[in-house]
């Protein structure tokens, strides 16, 4: 059957304006990190884009080496694209990422000009696009100088592979230097997209002033750590879970009984303001104005329900924010 949006996407989305470009994103963008390479089935990973359009989800965040294995997860999306997204594209915002290992040798790696405008020329092919709207060098490349990286990221721009570029995982200083650097090349720095949840809080106080000093957008990874802040781990490890699949990123040692606690009074407070605790955890990355969307992860397309649920109650009370911060510290 030929997938037809729902019409009525638009109409509970909030979208919100990053930093001080023209783009807006919206408030929650969904990440193809899991559940979108070659382990998963094709179908799953379809219905999950689905329900996200269908959502008012217009941001779809990609990088090279997503699967496993690496790659799979835009090969798979742009199959997706090209067979249900195609009439859609001009509605859509992808973006994609170069900066951590994608092929052997010195140059499928890190921040040289040759990896990432080779990595991007690559990830365009498997996708299946003319550009992605969004390029970002993944992480901090301690050798290779600022200055390379950054004019990789304006020549991809010039040469129309990129519409807008973005950074990942930069610390606050070196963050300004390349939004500085970027402002010189004439390609403003779109974006930053940093882990940000309440068990990871290194960007407060510190790189989101940075970013709003300057004018540059914010996009939270992992706002749910992982699923640590949901009710997924209250009863037990499900063996349908990221923590049961053997990922190196979330595994039961991680879950300890110091964290538990901390997720049960967490969830004690979602179930007092009538929600679950993923949409409380999602709803406290965007309080204030300083966090442009929350970057979600979903393996089943409740999940997304669950988040776009958030937006019926994103406010909090001082009191509330004083009880979350007592049980955070
Ligand atoms: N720039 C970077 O370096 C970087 C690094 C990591 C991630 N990212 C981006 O951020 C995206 C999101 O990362 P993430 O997947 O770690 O985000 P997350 O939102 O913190 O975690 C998502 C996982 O939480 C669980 N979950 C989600 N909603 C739930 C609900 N309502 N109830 C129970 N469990 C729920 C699911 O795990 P189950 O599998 O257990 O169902 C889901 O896969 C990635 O896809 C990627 O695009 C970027």
């Amino acid at each position: 059957m030929v997938y037809q949006a729902n019409a009525a996407r638009y109409e509970s989305m909030e979208y919100r304006r990053c930093g001080r470009s023209g783009l807006k994103l919206p408030a929650i963008s969904l990440g193809l990190w899991h559940n979108f390479g070659d382990s998963t089935l094709l179908e799953n990973s379809r219905q999950l884009l689905h329900r996200a359009f269908d959502s008012g989800i217009t941001h779809l965040d990609l990088a090279n080496n997503y699967g496993p294995p690496p790659g799979s997860a835009e090969e798979n999306f742009g199959r997706i694209l090209r067979e249900d997204f195609l009439p859609y594209r001009d509605e859509l915002i992808i973006s994609s990422k170069a900066g951590y290992t994608m092929w052997e040798g010195p140059y499928g790696d890190w921040g040289s000009r040759k990896y990432l405008i080779s990595s991007l020329d690559q990830s365009l092919k498997r996708m299946g696009l003319e550009y992605v709207d969004i390029f970002y060098h993944h992480r901090p490349d301690p050798e290779t100088p600022l200055e390379e990286t950054m004019r990789a990221l304006d020549s991809v721009v010039r040469q129309g592979k990129a519409l807008y570029v973005g950074i990942s995982n930069y610390p606050a200083e070196l963050a300004a230097q390349a939004i500085d650097i970027l402002n010189s090349l004439g390609t403003p720095c779109l974006i930053h997209q940093p882990r940000y949840s309440m068990f990871e809080r290194w960007v407060e106080g510190s790189l989101l002033n940075v970013l709003q000093e300057k004018g540059v957008g914010s996009i939270a990874f992992s706002p749910l750590a992982g699923g640590q802040l949901t009710d997924r781990y209250l009863d037990g490890i499900p063996a349908d879970s990221r923590a049961a699949s053997g990922s190196k990123f979330l595994n039961a040692e991680q879950l300890t009984e110091d964290k538990l606690k901390k997720v049960r009074k967490l969830n004690a407070i979602a179930q007092r303001r009538g929600q679950k605790l993923s949409q409380m955890a999602l709803a406290w990355v965007l309080r204030g104005d300083k966090v442009t969307s929350v970057l979600i992860g979903a393996s089943k397309i409740s999940q997304i329900d669950d988040a776009v649920g958030m937006l019926d109650n994103r406010h909090f009370t001082a009191a509330e924010l004083a009880e979350i911060e007592e049980i955070l510290v």
